[in-house]
């Protein structure tokens, strides 16, 4: 069986992350969300609500399931057994970004990263700017799942302040 492992920090989940998880599920038997640290970004919610809020965006998706790590991707990889790590493109933005951490993760255990290319109706979508437009009492309905506009919301909600930053 071909397992892929498709990382971020899903800081949150979005639909961009959706659908190309789903693309991903195309090439391979089982696709493993890994929701991972990003020791470059602060994360607004937690690793257990990020996990949750995957879970529940990937509900309908047979062949995907989410994991949580604390540690180096590779090590996960290696552990499932898998063929190869998947990331989203929008942009060559976004490619000058991965192609860093897709050569790091070969060099240190010979793992292949495959890009696939999301839907371009959905390229404005980044998580870091969904928190952003929320922030500022935006519209994000129709960039996120239901639970996660909701949990973006009370994360930043005035009583949650400090709640939900966990200084990533
Ligand atoms: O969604 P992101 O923030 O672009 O995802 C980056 C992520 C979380 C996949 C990356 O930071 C990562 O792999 N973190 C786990 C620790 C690790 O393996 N670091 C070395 C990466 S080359």
């Amino acid at each position: 069986m071909s397992i892929a492992v498709c990382p971020g920090s899903f800081d949150p989940i979005t639909l961009g992350h959706v659908d190309v998880v789903r693309r991903a599920r195309t090439m391979f038997d089982e696709v493993v969300v890994a929701v991972a640290h990003n020791s470059s970004k602060r994360s607004l919610l937690g690793p257990e609500e990020r996990v949750r809020l995957a879970q529940d965006a990937l509900a309908g998706t047979d062949g995907v399931r989410v994991v949580a790590t604390d540690g180096l991707l590779v090590d996960l990889v290696r552990d499932l057994g898998a063929r190869a790590v998947v990331k989203g493109l929008r942009s060559g933005a976004d490619l000058d970004a991965e192609l860093a951490m897709a050569l790091m993760n070969r060099h240190l255990s010979g793992v292949e990263t495959v890009f696939v290319l999301g839907d371009p109706g959905l390229a404005h979508i980044a998580s870091s700017l969904v928190k952003d437009v929320a922030r500022h009492g935006g519209p994000i309905d129709d960039m996120v799942t239901p639970a996660v506009a909701a949990a973006v919301r009370q994360a930043l909600a005035p009583a949650s302040a400090g709640g939900g930053e966990d200084g990533r």
